[in-house]
C-alpha cells in the first residue's frame, strides 16, 4: 500500500512511533526514524534507517528532514509523533514553567519546525501527508496534566490547519488521538492499566492509522469510544465537566489506596 514511499517518524525508539514505523515498513515503504536519543537498535530490528533528531530544535528538525531527502529521496509522509507528559501536582497549575515549555516545544513546536520546511516543497510538488501523534486529550482532557492537555490540543489545531490550508495542494493529514496506549509514557501509571476503555497496544495505533488512510479520514480513533465522547462534550459540556471531575475524584481515591 505505501509502496517505495519514504517515511520519516519523530520519537520512534520504541512505543507507538515504532509500530507506525513497522506498519509502514510491512507496507512496502522506506522508512526513517529518529529519536532524541540514539535509536539505531530499534532501526536495525525493524529495516529502517535512524537518525538523531530533538524536535523542540528547529535546526535539529532541519538537518533530519534534509539527511533523509539526502540519502533516501524526497519525503512523502511525515509523522509527528514525538511527545512528553507531566503531571500538575496538587494544583492544576503546579507544574513549573520549564515544564509548560517543554511541553509546549515538542508536543506543538515539533510539528511546526518539520512543516514549515516540508510544505513548500509538497505544495510544489502537490502531494504529501502530515501525521500528528496528539492524543485524546487533544480533544477531551489528561486529567492531572493541564500542560500535557492544552498542548495536545494545540497540536490537533495544528494538524486541522494543515488539512484546511493544504487540503486544496492536494496534501493530507492524519491527526491520532488514543487514549491509553501501552509504551514508555504509560509504563506503571494506574488510570491506563484500570482503563475501562481498553488499554491498547502500540500496533493497535498503527493499524488504525492504516484503515484511517484507507478510508480517506482525517481522525484516527484508535479507541472508537473517543469520538462519542467528544461529540457528548460539544453537546452536553456541563455534564462533560462533571463526569470529568467525578473521573478525577475516583483516580485520586484509588491512587491513595493503591499507595497504602
Ligand atoms: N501512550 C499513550 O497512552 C498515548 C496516548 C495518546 C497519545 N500518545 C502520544 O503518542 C506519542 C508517542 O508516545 P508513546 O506512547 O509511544 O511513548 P514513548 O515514550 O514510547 O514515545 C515518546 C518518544 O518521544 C521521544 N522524545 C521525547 N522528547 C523528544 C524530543 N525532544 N525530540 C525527539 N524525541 C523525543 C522519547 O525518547 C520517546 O521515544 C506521543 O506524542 C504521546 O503523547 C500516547
Amino acid at each position: 500500500m505505501f509502496k517505495d514511499q519514504i517515511v520519516a517518524v519523530t520519537g520512534a525508539k520504541g512505543g507507538i512511533g515504532r509500530a507506525i514505523a513497522e506498519m509502514y515498513i510491512a507496507n512496502g515503504a522506506q522508512v526513517a526514524i529518529s529519536d532524541y536519543v540514539d535509536c539505531s537498535e530499534t532501526a536495525n530490528e525493524i529495516g529502517a534507517k535512524a537518525y538523531i533528531c530533538n524536535v523542540s530544535d528547529e535546526g535539529s528538525v532541519r538537518k533530519f528532514i534534509t539527511c533523509v531527502e539526502d540519502e533516501l529521496g524526497p519525503i512523502d509522509t511525515y509523522i509527528s509523533n514525538a511527545g512528553v507528559g507531566t503531571g500538575n501536582g496538587r494544583y492544576v497549575a503546579g507544574a513549573s514553567n520549564e515544564s509548560w515549555e517543554q511541553a509546549w516545544q515538542i508536543n506543538v513546536m515539533g510539528s511546526i519546525y518539520a512543516a514549515r520546511l516540508l510544505m513548500p516543497s509538497w505544495v510544489e510538488r502537490g502531494s504529501g501527508r502530515f501525521v500528528v501523534t496528539a492524543s485524546a486529550a487533544g480533544l477531551l482532557n489528561q486529567i492531572g496534566s493541564t500542560s500535557y492537555t492544552a498542548t495536545k490540543h494545540a497540536a490537533v489545531a495544528f494538524a486541522e490547519s494543515v488539512a484546511i490550508e493544504h487540503g486544496v495542494d492536494g496534501i493530507k493529514a492524519n491527526c491520532i488521538c488514543p487514549q491509553y496506549v501501552r509504551s514508555d509514557m504509560t509504563k506503571g501509571m494506574l488510570m491506563a492499566e484500570k482503563s475501562r476503555d481498553g488499554y491498547l497496544e502500540p500496533s493497535d495505533v498503527a493499524n488504525a492509522l492504516k484503515v484511517a488512510i484507507e478510508k480517506d479520514q482525517f481522525y484516527v480513533f484508535p479507541h472508537k469510544v473517543v469520538q462519542e465522547y467528544f461529540v457528548n462534550r460539544a453537546k452536553h459540556p456541563e455534564t462533560y465537566l462533571e463526569g470529568m471531575g467525578k473521573l478525577k475524584q475516583k483516580v485520586g481515591d484509588a491512587f491513595a489506596a493503591a499507595k497504602k
